[in-house]
């Protein structure tokens, strides 16, 4: 029964009923406030506006969508954990990457399960920064944004999206997929609006907010891994930088490695109540940079480059 729901259990689906809605993808996606969203998803964002109590000492991780999100999740916690756990007996030996940082709006995370989490927390999140419930930033919490280059980023959402899907015959081809992400009709899209309003809050907060890029993780991981870890505030000590714990903390999540773990090969997650179902090994798919050359023509790519181009111009950002 409903009669006993508070209101503000019961306002996100009545607001989410009058929304324009879209089909497309692998489930319809709603409008809301610029951005096109899954309705479990903005209905946990929208629970988490009144229910999320922000701490100064939290780190969000922040991504859109397959740009990296599992492999960020899995180095963050590897390295605020590392004195915890040893290699040998990692939680990410036995849980999948998605699972060790807890989602804000994805069970089996959630507003109200990330309360129950011990500080200094670390949360996950594919919200736009405009929709974060208040007081993140005025609390100077820390964010991690990973992006990652559009093209790729498509690539990897159109095969991601046929996979999850429960009917066998995904209805959308390439192209009208391709044409939908351009538009940025896409989950959590528009994709640049994405990116730029985190870029945005980079520049105004560039002590507490970093902004990393997919590329430049597979370029110089070792780099990256440091300079997580002293954002963070765990820099690695001489010690164990003599001791190659950077080296041992990037093989450990290295796609190879994560993805032959049985956790990872097998098993499944279903989200969206139960419209998308997951495979544990949809999350690991290549793990390349320009991987897009082997599915899209030089025209449509170049089509993208210039939307990407035009939709940053000004704002410093490159991808
Ligand atoms: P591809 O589809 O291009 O292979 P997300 O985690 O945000 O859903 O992003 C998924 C993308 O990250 C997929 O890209 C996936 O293969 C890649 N990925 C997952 N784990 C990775 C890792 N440990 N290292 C590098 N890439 C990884």
């Amino acid at each position: 029964s409903h009669a006993n729901n508070s209101p503000s259990e019961t306002y996100p689906e009545t607001l989410i009923a009058t929304l324009p809605m879209r089909e497309g993808w692998s489930t319809p996606l709603v409008f809301y406030k610029n951005f096109w969203l899954r309705s479990p998803m903005l209905k946990d964002l929208l629970l988490a506006q009144n229910k999320f109590r922000p701490r100064h000492d939290d780190t969000i991780l922040a991504t859109n969508p397959k740009s990296g999100t599992t492999w960020l999740k899995a180095l963050a916690f590897t390295i605020v954990n590392r004195h915890r756990y040893t290699f040998t007996n990692h939680p990410l030996l036995i849980c999948i990457p998605q699972d060790v940082v807890p989602f804000l709006e994805i069970k089996p995370g959630g507003p109200e399960y990330v309360e129950t989490l011990p500080s200094p927390r670390l949360i996950s999140t594919h919200s736009p920064f405009s929709l974060l419930p208040p007081g993140i930033s005025s609390l100077g919490c820390r964010i991690v944004y990973l992006c990652r280059e559009p093209k790729d980023t498509f690539v990897s959402r159109w095969h991601f999206e046929r996979k999850i899907c429960k009917d066998d015959d995904y209805p959308v081809s390439f192209n009208d997929a391709f044409d939908m992400f351009c538009e940025g009709f896409s989950p959590y899209g528009p994709f640049w609006n994405h990116n730029l309003e985190y870029w945005k809050e980079s520049l105004r907060r560039p002590k507490e907010v970093i902004f990393l890029r997919y590329e430049e993780i597979v370029s110089d991981p070792l780099e990256v891994v440091r300079k997580l870890a002293r954002f963070l505030g765990v820099p690695f000590t001489m010690q164990e930088e003599e001791s190659r714990v950077v080296d041992q903390v990037v093989n450990f999540c290295s796609f190879e490695s994560l993805r032959s773990l049985g956790v990872n090969r097998t098993g499944r997650v279903e989200h969206a109540g139960g419209k998308i179902s997951i495979d544990h090994s949809s999350y690991f798919r290549k793990g390349k940079v320009g991987d897009w050359v082997n599915h899209m023509s030089k025209d449509m790519g170049e089509k993208l480059d210039l939307l990407v181009e035009d939709k940053f111009k000004g704002s410093g950002l490159e991808i």
